[in-house]
């Protein structure tokens, strides 16, 4: 698996202000205001997030857990700790994933899901391809998480494309998070992840794990995904794809992370691709040479 995350080039680490005298019982310890800040510079260089002041308890709470693991007394040696690593540490990829959401579920935004069934895939398969995909069939769930974004995809696919002409297809299913990569590789999602996966789906696309509450996604999905850790202020490796999915990431990004990141996304899209993003990216200004279908879906002009 890939590991392409890199703090921004150049990066200068701020200063930690000394660190605070511990107490023997961490929990009811908080960072101070100067700490809050520099922890927040250091997450926002690693991942284009920005963590609000608003945010202490949560912040405390979560770096709480990294002392606890890595034996370290105080938020402000944790931070000594963590900035003299290199970028490829794994103590980096705690850390991101103490602070990254990971909510997703299988199916989230129904509506997105109706058009790329009924609309998009569709057209594939009537042999009238938006923008002139031909039997070729790329697609990109950038910040996917767990997994259960691509394998929605897959399921629509595998339902839409299923018969006639032989599809060469490919689902590249990329996070920051290493956590996240190594379930979506597992291919086992919960009942609550369930919810909306249409029962025709699930019984076709997914087996139920016996004596576990977990279902299990069948090789039809499987084969057709690959996953890579990969940190979206980085540009992707890859060719551009016909379908690029981009949802509730960027919600937590400056203006700055977002300009950034869109640059690298919308060179990812082909031209006469699409780009579906989450309602709320809020990613339009970033995206002025695409022609707006819906709120949230974006075609490259061909
Ligand atoms: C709320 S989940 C969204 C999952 C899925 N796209 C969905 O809509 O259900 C946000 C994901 O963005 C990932 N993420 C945050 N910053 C990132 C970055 N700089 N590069 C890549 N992924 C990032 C997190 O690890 C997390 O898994």
């Amino acid at each position: 698996m890939a590991n392409d995350t890199c703090l921004f080039p150049g990066q200068k680490l701020p200063e930690m202000p000394s660190p605070v005298k511990m107490s023997s019982n961490h929990d009811m310890d908080q960072v101070t205001d100067a700490q809050l800040a520099s922890f927040a510079d250091l997450i926002y260089g690693r991942t284009g997030i920005r963590v609000s002041p608003q945010k202490k308890m949560l912040l405390s709470n979560r770096l709480r857990r990294r002392l606890r693991e890595t034996q370290i007394a105080s938020f402000g040696d944790y931070y000594k700790h963590i900035v003299q690593l290199k970028p490829s540490d794994p103590e980096w990829d705690a850390l991101v994933q103490e602070i990254t959401t990971h909510e997703t579920f299988l199916f989230r935004d129904e509506s997105q899901w109706n058009w790329f069934r009924k609309n998009y895939l569709l057209s594939c398969a009537s042999g009238k391809p938006p923008g002139g995909v031909k039997e070729t069939l790329r697609v990109w769930s950038a910040a996917c998480s767990t997994g259960d974004e691509p394998y929605t995809i897959a399921c629509s696919i595998a339902a839409s494309l299923s018969s006639g002409k032989k599809w060469n297809i490919r689902v590249l299913g990329t996070d920051i998070g290493l956590g996240a990569m190594q379930q979506c590789q597992q291919a086992t999602f919960s009942e609550r992840s369930m919810r909306l996966v249409p029962e025709d789906f699930k019984s076709r696309f997914f087996t139920k794990l016996p004596g576990s509450p977990l279902w299990k996604a069948k090789p039809i999905l499987t084969e057709m995904i690959s996953f890579r850790q990969h940190n979206l202020l980085n540009r992707l490796s890859e060719p551009p794809f016909d379908i690029v999915f981009l949802k509730n990431v960027l919600i937590y990004f400056d203006a700055a992370s977002k300009k950034r990141v869109m640059e690298h996304v919308r060179a990812a899209v082909r031209p006469g691709g699409m780009l579906v993003t989450g309602a709320a990216e809020g990613v339009a200004e970033y995206l002025r040479e695409f022609k707006c279908l819906q709120s949230w879906l974006h075609q490259r002009p061909g």
